[in-house]
């Protein structure tokens, strides 16, 4: 009782902020609401105490960093919903900015202590003040007890406490939104905030984040002058992340950037591989790569930290995007849609001629252009369209990697304005299909084939005896398919008979 009160105020002072910046019911879309909305959100202007600048996106924006956290990893979740918030809202909110001013020392030395059960100067031999600090952890420079120089990051103290209040109070507001505001649930707040206590739940277990580190360190081995620094895993919690101190500029920082002596067109490619190789070739990817995440080093190496999202691609997306990819490179639409048909992703009841030349209409104004005015991740948004089109289910993960595909760009670009990510991409790409669709690929895929014929045909006497056990309770009457057709004794024997010649072809094709 006492919760949901507190909720409830908690709510109602979230509102009150939202309403100063004018970001619930803003004034500029004034005109598409209706009569009671519009009254309402005059009503809040008059919170507001002045004029916002900004447009509504950038408003929301301020209010949600003022709110906190969560919020702020609200917004950022929004952000990528411009699907049903709008595009040009979505980019306004986008630019939400996750810094804060940092916790003392003490109070890190206290977090350490208590996770290490150990004075911090057992572990370090030095520990510097915060060099980074935003919503949920700040980043601190130190030397290990063995003489390395490492990056520590320490969650905020009391920030699991601050975030599971956090989402109650979102939780109540997308319960109201979802009774009283029928126009929220495109977007299903519920849904939708579940997603945000998942993902905050996620970032405040440096463990998961470790775990993410190691694995990204060793799918970066596939590309060249791609590097994650190495966990330091006697010194790493949850709350404690201890990690290989890198020595490089941030991408970020375009000032000191400018004053290095980088091949900057270089950086540029090898970024572009780095994401792609990983993608392609380990299935693993970093799904937040904006520019204070990206560091160059002397040695024209790109180092990567924050493994808070990690993006993920199973086989077959694999599959689908390298073959889009190629066909894209090559020009060659009908091998790229004839693979899409044997694969079995296109449903056979559309046809392949008429697929191969929706993807030349996505493909073909490429070549008319120079390659840097036509951004790889606008074509995937273009080819998501049309395997709408073609009833082709895309999984989210391929939407993740278009999104981050949009970052990985706009940073490569900011390095080299005329960088050519389709050239850039060729190598990968090309790699990819030697390996997977050459001799080793293809026996590969028959090993992968006969494990799952093995796996079905160990299931099988499973199956069998549940069949026997379902038709003698048929039989002695203890089992009645309520509703459904009565199942006669001659449907149970054919089933037998269709069960037993299964297993035998399958049998026999193995022992060939
Ligand atoms: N291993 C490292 N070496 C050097 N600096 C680091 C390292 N890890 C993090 N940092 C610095 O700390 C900042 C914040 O770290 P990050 O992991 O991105 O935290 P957040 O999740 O708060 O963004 C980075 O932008 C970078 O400047
Ligand atoms: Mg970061």
């Amino acid at each position: 009782m006492f919760a949901t009160l507190a909720s409830f105020a908690r709510l109602l002072r979230a509102v009150l902020t939202l309403a100063r910046h004018d970001a619930i019911l803003p004034a500029e879309y004034q005109s598409v609401y209706p009569a009671p909305a519009r009254m309402a959100g005059r009503v809040m202007r008059l919170l507001a105490r002045r004029r916002q600048a900004g447009n509504p996106g950038e408003r929301l924006a301020r209010a949600l960093e003022s709110l906190g956290p969560s919020y702020v990893k609200f917004g950022q979740i929004l952000a990528t919903r411009g699907d049903v918030i709008g595009e040009r809202f979505a980019r306004g909110l986008a630019r939400l900015q996750d810094k804060m001013p940092p916790f003392g020392d003490d109070k890190a030395r206290t977090v350490l202590e208590a996770e290490f059960g150990a004075p911090p100067d057992t572990l370090f031999s030095e520990l510097g003040p915060a060099v980074a600090a935003a919503s949920i952890a700040q980043v601190h420079k130190a030397t290990t007890s063995d003489g390395r120089t490492v990056a520590v990051k320490i969650l905020r103290p009391d920030i699991e406490r601050r975030i599971a209040r956090d989402i109650r109070t979102l939780s109540l507001g997308a319960a109201l939104a979802e009774r009283f505001a029928p126009a929220s649930r495109r977007l299903e707040p519920r849904k939708f905030v579940e997603t945000v206590s998942r993902s905050l739940t996620v970032e405040t277990d440096l463990r998961l984040e470790a775990a993410a580190a190691s694995e990204l360190a060793e799918a970066a081995a596939v590309a060249e002058g791609y590097r994650i620094p190495a966990v330091d895993w006697t010194r790493s919690t949850k709350r404690v992340l201890t990690t290989e101190w890198i020595d490089a500029i941030a991408l970020s920082d375009t000032e000191r950037l400018s004053q290095c002596d980088l091949d900057r067109p270089e950086l540029a490619t090898r970024l572009t591989r780095a994401f792609l190789a990983t993608a392609l070739d380990r299935g693993v990817f970093h799904a937040d790569m904006h520019a204070g995440n990206l560091f160059a080093d002397e040695a024209g190496r790109i180092w990567a930290v924050d493994f808070g999202i990690m993006g993920r691609i199973g086989r077959a997306e694999r599959r689908f995007l390298a073959l889009i990819l190629h066909g894209f490179l090559t020009r060659d639409y009908m091998s790229a849609a004839r693979a899409h048909f044997a694969a079995g992703y296109v449903p056979q009841h559309h046809s392949v001629e008429d697929f191969a030349s929706a993807l030349r209409a996505v493909g073909e104004p490429i070549f008319g252009k120079r390659a840097d005015e036509v951004p790889m991740s606008r074509v995937l948004l273009q080819l998501f369209e049309i395997t709408d089109l073609f009833d082709m289910r895309l999984r989210p993960e391929l939407v993740m990697l278009q999104k981050t595909m949009v970052q990985c760009e706009g940073v490569a670009r900011q390095l080299d304005p005329k960088h050519d990510m389709w050239g850039a991409a060729a190598p990968v790409v090309e790699r990819w299909m030697k390996r997977e669709l050459g001799p080793e690929g293809r026996i590969r895929d028959l090993g992968e084939d006969v494990v799952r014929l093995h796996d079905a045909v160990r299931q099988l006497p499973r199956a069998i005896e549940d069949w026997a056990e379902i038709g003698a309770k048929l039989k002695a009457g203890e089992l009645k398919l309520s509703g459904g057709p009565r199942i006669r004794p001659w449907a149970l024997r054919l089933a037998w008979l269709a069960g037993a010649g299964a297993t035998g072809a399958m049998l026999a094709w193995l022992a060939l």
